[in-house]
């Protein structure tokens, strides 16, 4: 017999369906509660609220599993590769050999951008943070390719959007960069994979040659893939809820960068930095600022550090803090930030404020380390997430679509003035 739920609101019963997810999640079907008891649900920042049924990547907190369409994010991590990833959450399993030769081949095939583009670019001040410059390029995609804009469109049509925005990222994120440094742009070179390639338009003189460290490209790969998607969070919902109202998938994932800038979203891993150079600057006392991070007054948070979700441990830190120790030795970089970062979690994983609010390293505490070691600038930091959670925003865009899921909209309970009657100003 189907399991339900019981309500009691002023002595009278209400029966809730209960849906079970295949990793035995338990929920409540609250969708008719409105109709037939005439109340909603409250729940500020969802942070009980699941606001789709989805397939793509199965996520438990306490447990630190990660797992993308049912592979774990440790085995992914160690033997895949970033595009294979993409094809996976996109469509739903591993590519064989031919589907991913294809899938590269056709990337490769619209990594250009249309050169009006360059004007869009040409408009920003060299003060543009490249995370908003990114979200703007995307958008604008939507005037180089109007009939992304019909609902509509055949599944050959949205398969050309899905590459076309994966083939276009590293060349946005690459000119994104060269804005901010006032440099001229490079073209993408197909010769070489997506991160290569990425890195070559990123740092190479157009004029000069460049060579991609491999080291470093396979780095980044990796990096991308722990980033390639992590379910319901902020970007996600937003590129979600966008993408429900029917508008194009640009400007759906337009909307998800512009999400993940935030501090406390994406833009995490920029503020790790400069927050582990202050420490170092000041000193290098940790204690004063974990006891910062503990008094409330300070406005002060330890940043890269808590999440959502996970209160145990972030699987992808735990990968991120290995890889951080693998790419500093192979490279031969000593960043004194990393000891500060290393003693700042150590005293922190030691401290009962943070152990009872379950605080710990999430993916952002190490990810910068391992960003500057490659020689990526701070301000680009949040672009690399974007990079690497480009897929899981399609693929999640996709399966709300394929679903026909209803427009997002949820409800609020009011708190403000009642009914009351117009003064006009000169009896004001
Ligand atoms: N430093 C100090 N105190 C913290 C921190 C922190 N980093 N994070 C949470 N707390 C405290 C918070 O003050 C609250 O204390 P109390 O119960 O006494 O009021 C308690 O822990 C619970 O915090 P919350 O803000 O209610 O938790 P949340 O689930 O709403 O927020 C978070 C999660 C990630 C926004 C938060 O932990 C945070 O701001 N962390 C720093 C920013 C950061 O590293 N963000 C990257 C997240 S990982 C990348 C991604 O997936 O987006």
């Amino acid at each position: 017999m189907a399991k339900t739920a019981e309500l009691i609101i002023d002595g009278k019963s209400y029966k809730l369906p209960i849906v079970e997810g295949t990793e035995n999640e338990v929920a409540i079907d609250i969708s008719n509660l409105l109709e037939e008891a005439k109340v909603i649900t409250l729940d500020f920042g969802y942070k009980n609220t699941g606001a789709t049924k989805s397939a793509i990547t199965f996520l438990d907190g306490d447990k630190g599993i990660l797992r993308y369409r049912g592979y774990s994010i440790e085995d992914l991590a160690a033997k895949s590769s970033f595009l294979e990833v993409a094809y996976l959450l996109i469509f739903g399993e591993l590519p064989s050999t031919e589907q991913q030769k294809k899938f590269t081949d056709d990337i490769k095939m619209h990594t250009m951008v249309h050169e009006d583009t360059r004007k869009i670019l040409d408009g920003f001040p060299s003060s543009a943070h490249p995370m908003g410059v990114l979200a703007s390029m995307f958008c604008a995609q939507t005037a180089f390719y109007p009939e992304s804009l019909d609902p509509n469109r055949s599944s050959e049509a949205v398969y050309l959007s899905i590459v076309r925005s994966l083939a276009k990222m590293p060349t946005f994120a690459a000119w994104a960069y060269k804005n901010a440094v006032g440099h001229p742009v490079n073209y993408p070179d197909n010769t070489l994979d997506y991160c290569s390639r990425f890195l070559k338009m990123m740092y190479g003189l157009p004029a000069e040659q460049y060579d991609v460290d491999p080291v470093v490209a396979d780095a980044l790969d990796k990096l991308l893939i722990l980033h390639a998607d992590h379910e319901q969070n902020c970007s996600t919902s937003t590129v979600r809820i966008v993408g429900s109202s029917k508008a194009s998938i640009y400007s759906s994932i337009s909307a998800g960068i512009n999400a993940l800038w935030g501090p406390l979203h994406g833009g995490a891993n920029q503020e790790v930095i400069l927050m582990l150079e202050q420490i170092k600057n000041d000193g290098g006392d940790t204690e004063k600022w974990i006891n910062k991070a503990k008094d409330k007054n300070s406005g002060f948070r330890l940043m890269g550090f808590g999440h959502r979700v996970y209160k145990n441990f972030d699987p992808r830190a735990k990968i991120i803090k290995k890889a951080a120790d693998d790419v500093l030795n192979k490279l031969g970089v000593k960043d004194p930030v990393l000891d500060i970062a290393l003693k700042l979690e150590e005293v922190a994983l030691r401290d009962p404020y943070f152990i009872e609010r379950k605080l710990y390293p999430n993916v952002d505490f190490y990810s910068g380390i391992i960003y500057r070691a490659l020689g990526i600038p701070v301000e680009m930091f949040t672009v690399m997430f974007a990079m690497g959670r480009l897929p899981g925003w399609i693929a999640q865009w996709k399966e709300l679509r394929e679903n026909k899921e209803p427009i997002g909209r949820p409800r609020q309970i009011y708190t403000g003035q009642k009914l009351r009657p117009y003064v006009p100003i000169a009896k004001r």
